[in-house]
């Protein structure tokens, strides 16, 4: 049917005949002449007709956006200043000779111009035309590619591609299950998988020795930008390999795939412990493009009058830190008031802050609401600390250590974009040495970081006996202040998995029901093993650059985990509720029909 893609055309093709198909971007009547804007996947040319060739010409004039047609033309060069810059076939245009409608089109429910703001919930009802926007499809092409650098260079390296079911049993990550009822086995559910963690580690006993899988993986937890409740892994696991092999395997994927479709160098990955991640940057997956960092000064406070500060200062779960802003003394109070706001988000009750107007005229050059509360020689102190210097604010967080570093963490990333502090465009970093475990005061009890099965860096009964102390040989690869992926080396002796399950509370009865199957699998000869995870929804967004995965998924949920396209979820029958041994409670009649995205 068709000779070439729209795309394709350029300068090279003038005078060949040739047969595109596509869809009517867009018609134009010209005095007697039309224009097409004809587009496929690869992109736009101009077809023209004149009413010379009778019976096409007629044939045009029927044609309205969208129609699906089939055009055989001359290419030629465009006119003398009609050339358009901005498209890849701006100079040429094809001569319509014959036209051929191959469907009709109903007026579409918002028009594809790639700058009309038209509603998320518009765009994902209708994504089957959404995705033809150009935009999109740049996208899907795009994840498309990146997908395929991966594969290949995980097969080059001698990774096996190998599936891992999807009706199993719950494999903990830290969120909720989806769950399916089983209709062969009443009133019993298979989980899907929040990933393939345990068959991946299996599949390392039976000695494959390296596995990846592009996995489909299911969570069902609150949902951010980065975040869908069905997503998909570059999960991958090896054996007889320590962590640093398998974060430069890892590193020199990513590296490869950014150099292939981005034509960027990434900058080496320093290596950061969680330690010092979150002592400098407040959380565990800094944006290194962001000069600024916390600086501690609880042990100036612990002294002054003023209580929001001395109080924190005196409790070892709390921190007092400061963080520096260059040239931030040009803040407006407006601004100031807004930032705490902010900072209230995350549970922060204030934000103390100091101008320094002028660093050589003492207190008098200093403007700020809390210097009455605190001797000279501490604020001396705080800006020798800090190295302030005229322009400078410095901004105040004091409370639980978790408040502050989420609050002042945050700030920091907000105050680094307005004030386009971002010193580079990509940032990578490596998090080692995290804590095994975090203590849960609401459920009091300990849980994993990463998950159950990360072998700590100590023996089992010096992990039993200081657990909060324990850290793990987890990894984590951030780029720009987003966990990009994750990965540890795995236990792979029965004494130690124990050991864990048993800190985490999990008895030997429930471990064996829940997991028998992986501490089988650790009796018959487990290779030590390790392995990573990559979001790649998360790997494209940011190589496409696009605020919300659900611009790089075709068909994604909303915020409020549901399909506006197919409606899903969906109600049932009550024939097949009965088959599946499933009487529903009485819904409240808020909850009823369709949720709304957020
Ligand atoms: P983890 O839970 O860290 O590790 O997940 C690995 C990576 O998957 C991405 N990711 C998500 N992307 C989109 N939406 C979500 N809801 C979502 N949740 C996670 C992130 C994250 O870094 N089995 C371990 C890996 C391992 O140990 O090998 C795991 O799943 O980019
Ligand atoms: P107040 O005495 O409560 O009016 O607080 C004086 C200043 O301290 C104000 O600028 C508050 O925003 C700020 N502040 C109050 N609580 C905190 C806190 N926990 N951390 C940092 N600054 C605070």
């Amino acid at each position: 049917m068709r000779t070439h893609y729209c795309g394709e055309l350029n300068e090279s093709h003038i005078d060949q005949t040739v047969s595109l198909c596509g869809w009517v971007h867009r018609r134009r009547d010209h005095g007697g002449v039309i224009f097409l804007d004809l587009r496929d996947r690869d992109g736009i040319t101009q077809v023209v007709f004149d009413p010379d060739t009778v019976e096409t010409f007629a044939t045009a004039e029927q044609i309205r956006n969208e129609f699906v047609v089939r055009v055989q033309g001359r290419v030629r060069m465009r006119p003398e200043g009609t050339a358009n810059a901005e498209m890849s076939t701006g100079k040429i245009e094809v001569l319509g000779k014959e036209l051929e409608i191959l469907n009709a089109a109903d007026t579409p429910p918002f028009q594809l111009d790639e700058h009309m703001a038209v509603h998320e919930d518009i765009r994902l009802r209708n994504r089957f035309i959404d995705l033809r926007r150009p935009e999109m499809l740049g996208r899907m092409k795009m994840r498309s590619q990146i997908t395929s650098s991966i594969r290949r260079y995980l097969d080059e390296n001698g990774f096996l591609d190998i599936e891992t079911p999807i009706l199993t049993r719950a494999t903990p990550e830290g969120a909720r299950d989806y769950l399916v009822p089983s209709r062969t086995h009443p009133g019993k559910f298979f989980a899907l998988p929040q990933s393939p963690q345990l068959f991946k580690q299996l599949l390392m006993v039976s000695g494959l020795d390296r596995y990846f899988q592009v996995a489909k993986c299911f969570r069902d937890e609150d949902l951010r930008a980065d975040r869908q409740p069905e997503f998909t892994q570059i999960d991958i696991e090896t054996s007889f390999l320590d962590e640093n092999e398998i974060m430069a395997i890892s590193e020199t994927m990513i590296r490869e795939v950014f150099s292939k479709h981005l034509g960027v160098d990434l900058p080496a990955f320093p290596r950061m412990t969680y330690e010092e991640a979150v002592s400098k940057y407040g959380i565990d997956r800094p944006d290194l493009r962001i000069p600024m960092q916390l600086v501690d000064i609880a042990d100036l406070m612990k002294s002054v009058e003023f209580k929001v500060f001395n109080a924190p200062a005196n409790d070892p779960d709390s921190r007092v830190v400061v963080l520096k802003v260059d040239g931030g003394a040009v803040l407006s109070r407006k601004q100031i008031d807004a930032y705490t706001d902010f900072v209230a988000i995350y549970g922060a009750r204030g934000l103390a802050w100091i101008k320094v107007n002028d660093i050589d005229g003492g207190i008098e050059g200093l403007q700020s609401p809390i210097l009455k509360f605190m001797p000279e020689e501490v604020v001396d102190s705080v800006l020798e600390r800090t190295e302030a210097k005229t322009g400078d604010i410095l901004f105040f967080g004091a409370d639980k250590a978790s408040i502050v570093n989420e609050a002042i963490g945050a700030l920091r990333v907000k105050v680094g974009e307005d004030l386009e502090m971002l010193e580079c465009e990509w940032a990578p970093v490596w998090v080692v040495d995290f804590p095994m475990f975090e203590y849960d005061d609401k459920e009091g009890r300990y849980t994993s970081v990463h998950h159950p099965f990360t072998a700590p860096s100590c023996a089992p009964d010096e992990l039993v006996d200081n657990p909060g102390k324990a850290l793990s040989r987890a990894y984590d690869m951030v780029l720009n202040g987003t966990e990009l992926g994750g990965g540890s080396i795995r236990i792979n002796k029965t004494d130690m998995q124990q050991a864990v399950f048993k800190i985490l509370g999990i008895s030997p009865e429930e471990a064996d029901e829940k997991f028998g199957f992986l501490l089988n699998g650790l009796r018959y000869g487990c290779p030590p093993h390790g392995g990573i995870a990559f979001g790649l929804d998360r790997l494209v967004m940011m190589m496409t650059g696009t605020q919300s995965i659900r611009d790089v998924i075709a068909f994604p949920k909303t915020q409020s985990a549901a399909c506006l396209l197919t409606n899903a979820p969906g109600e049932v029958n009550n024939r097949q509720l009965r088959e599946l041994n499933i009487r529903l409670r009485e819904q409240p009649k808020a909850a009823e029909g369709q949720v709304k995205s957020v």
